[in-house]
């Protein structure tokens, strides 16, 4: 690889969604993953509310901790939750590093990411599939990620909407046009046959479930090929199949 594209691909940063994880054996499943190199560990919060499921709160991301410590990973939590600010604290005393919010139930989006950052975690924003891009306007400024949903938040496992690729460049070109620096994250039914594409469309981070913990493979040759993915979309006259990580 030459040194241009290494360092496009270093840029492109894979997390891990706990979701679609063996909740039995949930330590060992991330140390796996962050084995293998994943830089981010996303926990998925839903709150029955917003979303019409349920799942981690802080407990999970404090048990979390040592392990993502360990290997310098970032625990990011993605919040799918109504009034998320009743959690701020609670999730960042776990030890959260970045708290992700959804538009949809943020009526002050600038002023609730400006609180996240007042208490010491990294602010991201978010927003369903069916919102329309400019509601993130006012907070991107504000954000550190911008996370571009893929499906509509809920589950795991679902099959990634085409459109999204689309919005991932509008997006892009927002954040571009505004001058953030932020990532940008995608999340929802991400695998090795769509990754090239996402990066291409302008995602510095991408989430993925079931492809990493539910793949055919053990976890770290399921994330070998999804790494090969985004490696090819950085430089697609390389060989695909090689399943290179560095
Ligand atoms: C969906 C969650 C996603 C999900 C991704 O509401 O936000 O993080 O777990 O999982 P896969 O990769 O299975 O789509
Ligand atoms: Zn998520």
């Amino acid at each position: 690889m030459d040194v241009q594209a290494s360092l496009v691909v270093d840029m492109v940063k894979l997390a891990a969604s706990i979701l679609a994880a063996d909740w039995s054996r949930l330590g060992e499943q991330v140390h796996a993953s962050l084995q293998a190199g994943v830089e981010y560990i996303h926990v998925d919060v839903m709150d029955g509310h917003f979303v019409p499921n349920l799942t981690a709160g802080p407990a999970v991301v404090a048990a979390l901790r040592p392990i993502a410590r360990e290997y310098g990973a970032v625990l990011d939590v993605h919040l799918m939750t109504e009034n998320p600010e009743r959690y701020f604290p609670d999730f960042i005393r776990s030890g959260a590093d970045i708290l992700t919010v959804h538009v949809e139930t943020c009526p002050q989006l600038p002023r609730t990411l400006r609180d996240i950052q007042k208490l010491g975690a990294s602010p991201g924003v978010t927003l369903n599939p069916n919102t329309p891009i400019e509601a993130i306007r006012e907070g991107v400024d504000h954000a550190d990620l911008v996370l571009v949903m893929s499906v509509m938040p809920g589950f795991g496992g679902q099959s990634y909407i085409p459109d999204s690729t689309t919005r991932i460049r509008q997006i892009r070109r927002m954040m571009d046009d505004i001058g953030s620096t932020a990532e940008l994250q995608v999340d929802g039914g991400i695998g090795p046959d769509n990754a090239d594409e996402v990066v291409g469309a302008g995602a510095s981070v991408l989430v993925s479930g079931s492809a990493i913990f539910g793949g055919p493979l053990p976890i770290e040759d399921n994330l070998r090929v999804l790494r090969s993915a985004t490696n090819y979309a950085s430089n697609p006259s390389g060989d695909r199949s090689s399943g290179k990580a560095d």
